[in-house]
Order: structure tokens, then sequence, then C-alpha cells
């Protein structure tokens, strides 16, 4: 299977007719379908598959005589709602692809490679971002993990076990951890960065980013009985919140991002009860975000307390700045011709997975700039760069 035929295989996969955008939230069935596809794909190429028990998969590479911890590529299969085709799904195809095009050219790696497919990158179902390889590394308890819960209320632990998964066994894995050597993640350019510049770029850091979930809890009652004066109306802080998160992001020279509200009971006629939104904030330091979600978290508690409506704040994720590797970076760039580096303000497993081990990232430019939207795009012939970069630099850095 060529790199296009991979691709056009994955296309239709959790695609919304109408809009063109992808929902393939963990464990749901398109995304059982992406991971059914992740194993045939393995399979046809004589990689050996293996799911951890965090529900993370993974493909390797044995060749004749290699030794030693293996170089991991991949990304993730699952998107944000509405996502777009690129975010995730491009670095396993291309993975898959510059394998090929390694064995093609009879490259003999010294090291074993690898493929990974991590789960729940997006935190779109279970709100925690990149949950698959924060379990692997430790970066989220067990416990914790185990009580996360979906839209439907349903937990991560029921979720885990209807798909074959032990939820007393997620966690930590040291051993899985101590075969691989260094992670680098190929992944579609989510800004403007690499517009005017050449197709392939590599990543210098990650900026500060996180979540948190405002809970405004009010009254519920008749939109045309309830008098102004007596209603305790969530959706009144709640919207002086989205506001407060813009002035503070300008204030601090961060962003600032509600994009998601869920309003109960979200009638037309009906003051709500409560109104549940997730802050997302990023910005170039640790204190410039910290100080947007205090400055946020003031302005909803005033705006509350004002209309006699309760909030309560918890921080869903926190990723503080990631620096990658700056030798593995710099082999990595050198490898790519001097290949321009940058930084980047979305997350990615290789962030969380830099905590425990070297990675670099490869991005690959994105015309549109546009992201977890239906317009994010790579151009074919820019794509096809992408697997001559990733394959060329898995030949230099699994030489041995
Ligand atoms: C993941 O793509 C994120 O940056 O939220
Ligand atoms: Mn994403
Ligand atoms: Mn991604």
């Amino acid at each position: 299977m060529s790199f296009t035929e991979m691709w056009e295989a994955l296309l239709p996969i959790g695609r919304d007719a109408e809009s063109g955008g992808y929902h393939r939230f963990a464990w749901t069935p398109a995304e059982l379908e992406c991971r059914d596809w992740f194993r045939d794909e393995a399979l046809r190429r004589d990689l050996a598959v293996e799911g951890d028990a965090n529900g993370n998969l993974f493909a390797w590479w044995y060749p004749e005589g290699a030794r030693g911890p293996a170089v991991l590529t991949g990304s993730h299969l699952d998107s944000v709602p509405g996502g777009g085709a690129y975010d995730g799904p491009l670095g396993i195809v291309s993975a898959f692809a510059a394998i090929d095009l390694l064995r093609e050219r009879g490259a003999r790696p010294g090291r074993p490679i690898g493929v990974a497919a991590f789960a729940e990158e997006e935190g779109a179902r279970f709100g925690v971002a990149c949950l698959g390889s924060r379990l692997l590394t430790g970066a989220i308890g067990p416990e914790r993990a185990r009580g996360l819960r979906d839209r439907d209320g349903l937990p991560l632990a029921s979720v885990l076990a209807a798909n074959g998964l032990d939820p007393e066994r997620i966690g930590e894995d040291p051993g899985l951890l101590s075969r691989i050597g260094c992670f680098i993640e190929l992944h579609v350019e989510q800004g403007r960065a690499l517009r005017e510049d050449r197709p392939v770029g590599v990543a210098s850091a990650i900026v500060p980013h996180g979540r948190w979930r405002f809970g405004f809890a009010g009254e519920g009652n008749h939109a045309g009985t309830t008098l102004l004066a007596d209603r305790r109306d969530p959706m009144l802080p709640f919207a002086e919140m989205v506001q407060a998160a813009r002035r503070a992001a300008v204030r601090h020279g961060t962003l600032a991002t509600v994009g998601r509200v869920e309003v109960v009971p979200n009638g037309v006629n009906a003051i709500p009860s409560a109104v549940t939104a997730w802050l997302d904030a990023r910005g170039p330091a640790d204190e410039s975000v910290r100080a947007t979600v205090a400055e946020v978290r003031e302005e909803a508690r005033r705006a509350a307390r004002e209309h006699g409506v309760t909030v309560d704040l918890a921080e869903e994720s926190y990723t503080p700045v990631v620096g990658f590797d700056t030798a593995l970076r710099d082999r990595v760039a050198g490898v790519l011709g001097g290949a321009p580096v940058l930084p980047t303000g979305a997350g990615h497993d290789a962030g969380i997975l830099a905590a425990r081990m070297p990675t670099a990232m490869l991005f690959v430019r994105n015309p549109t700039g546009v992201s977890h939207a239906p317009a994010e795009h790579a151009e074919p012939d820019d794509c096809l760069a992408g697997v001559e970069a990733l394959a060329a630099v898995l030949d230099d850095v699994a030489a041995g």
C-alpha cells in the first residue's frame, strides 16, 4: 500500500458528509476502525503488533541483527470534534510509508523501529489530552484516569473493559519505556509558521498549555414567568467569563479559548440551572498562562456572586513548557539539510514522552494554516516530502 492508498483508505472513516470534519473519538466505532486499519497495515508489513495496557498500539520492525532501544515514530488516530484529516493520522501513515522506503532502499537499521498510535491524544472523549502517553509515562495516575468520564457519563474504566483492557492494569509501564530509546513524531503543522518556507520543519518547543473546567450552578426556571430580579442565571457569569478570557489573553500575551460549553437543560424557554464551560489557555511562559487563568477565575467568581450563582473550577490537564532534546533536534535538522526550527502552540504525545526520553518532531507544511477544523490540509507533494524526511531521519537515528 502506497502513502496515497493508505491515506485514501482512512479518509472516509469517521468523516461527516456535510461538514467534511472528522469525529474519531477514542474507542468509538470510527476510531476502532482506524485501529483495525493500523493492525492491517502493520501485519501487511510483517511488523509485530502490540497493544499496551493503556490502550496504545505499537507496530515493531526488528531488522535482522538490530539491537538496543528502539526508535519510535507515529502519532495518534483520534480527532477533535469536527477535526481535520491530518492531525494525527499523517504521522502514522507517514511512518508506515517511511518504513516501506527504508526497506525498498535496502536499509538495515541497527536498532528496532516502532510505529505508535497513542490513545486519546486530543482528550476529546475523556477531557485529558494525551491520555495514552500520560498513562504510559506516569504523568497521570491510574486512579484519577479510571474515574474520568465521557460526555455520556461513561467512566474510562468501563470503556477500557469493554475494549478488552483491564482497568486495574493501566498506568506507568517502565518495561515498555525501557525498550524505547527516542520518539520522533511527524505532524501536520497547525498554524502559518511554514507557509512560505520549506515543506518540512523541526520542532524546538511546545508552549505551556492546559484546560480548565468552570462549572456555574444557578436555578432552572421559566423564561416567561421569572422576573429578572428573581433569577439566578448561570448563563450570565458564563458570558462574562468568555469575555474575561479574551481580555486576560490580550493583557498577558497569551491565547485563551472557550470552545466547549454544556448547558442544562439547554431549552430555549428555560433559564438554565447549570452551565459548564472549558477554558483552553496557552502562552509563551508558565507564569503568563497561570496569570491568564487566575484572572479569568477571579472574573468568573465576581460575576457569579453578582448573579447569585456558584462557580467551581477544576484543572483538567496542564503541560508546562516542553523544550525538545537539543542534540536530537539539531541532528534531525542537520539530516534534513538545515530545516527550519520552530516552536508550536499545539500539544502532542511527543511533549509528554519528552519527560522520559529524547523526543523530536517534524512538521509538514499546512497551506491553509487551519487545524482542528475541516480546512486543515497538506499538499500531496509535501506529504511525500514528509515521508522522505522521516525515512532519512529514521535511517540516521536508528543506524546503531
Ligand atoms: C492538540 O492538538 C492540542 O493542542 O490541543
Ligand atoms: Mn490536535
Ligand atoms: Mn495531533
